[in-house]
């Protein structure tokens, strides 16, 4: 079946698009208003956008009535949020935070969620998270312009924080201990340590890759 875009409503097309583009991962995101309180919300449209300098993306929906999202408002206001990576046994928490609650009400505060102080930046980072990322404000961009149906979020990675149980001999991580939740299509969910996750090394030149391809194929 194929899909003209050009003809179809935003909830029709939402559901196709997110539960095509899957598994995506959760950014956890905390941020402070103007009065510094606190807020806490999930966001799955998300993703590392560059490695130098180190940026992320977070897409932060419009309301119904086209008003932002508290988090957009926050870092509209303050230009800092930290960025959390949820594991499994954060599933409850995370999906509550994303309840809606009043501005100014702090989802940390009302879920009884243990923060510690951040490095560089404002906003709480939470206690028991294995990794966040402290970031400052890139661009915060209306999308699109004319009538907007979310506000892109690009944000620049200051500090890193990686629970050590997650670290190795010369600082490199323990692929095989990374859990991370992810969001799928509906109410599904995943998460990345499965059984039948496996390693694949990348073919170092073009020929390797042909002859690699050519054998396997005369092999079946
Ligand atoms: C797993 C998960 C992923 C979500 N992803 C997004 C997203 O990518 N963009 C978005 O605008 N809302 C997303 N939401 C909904 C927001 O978390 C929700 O609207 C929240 O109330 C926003 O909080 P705020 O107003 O404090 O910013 C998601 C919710 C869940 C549970």
């Amino acid at each position: 079946m194929i899909f003209d875009c050009s003809t179809m409503s935003a909830a029709t097309l939402y559901p196709l698009l997110a539960g095509t583009i899957v598994p995506r991962p959760i950014a956890w995101v905390s941020t402070v208003d103007a009065a510094g309180r606190s807020n806490l919300a999930p966001f799955s449209f998300f993703q590392l956008v560059s490695d130098q300098p180190p940026t992320l993306m977070i897409s932060v929906n419009r309301k119904s009535d086209g008003r932002a999202k508290d988090t957009s408002v926050n870092i509209s206001a303050t230009s800092q949020l930290v960025v959390h990576l949820v594991s499994p046994s954060e599933l409850a928490l995370m999906n509550a935070s994303a309840a809606d609650f009043a501005a100014g009400d702090s989802e940390i505060s009302a879920l009884n969620i243990a923060t510690v102080a951040a490095t560089m930046v404002k906003p709480p980072r939470l206690a028991a998270s294995l990794v966040s990322f402290e970031c400052e404000l890139v661009s915060l961009t209306p999308y699109p312009a004319a009538a907007p149906s979310c506000d892109i979020v690009l944000a620049k990675v200051v500090c890193l924080h990686i629970d050590d149980s997650l670290l190795g001999p010369d600082q490199r991580l323990k692929h095989d201990q990374i859990d991370w939740l992810a969001r799928l299509g509906g109410q599904w969910y995943s998460h990345s340590q499965q059984p039948d996750n496996f390693q694949l090394a990348r073919p170092a030149t073009a020929e390797l890759a042909v002859a690699a391809l050519t054998k396997s194929e005369s092999s079946e």
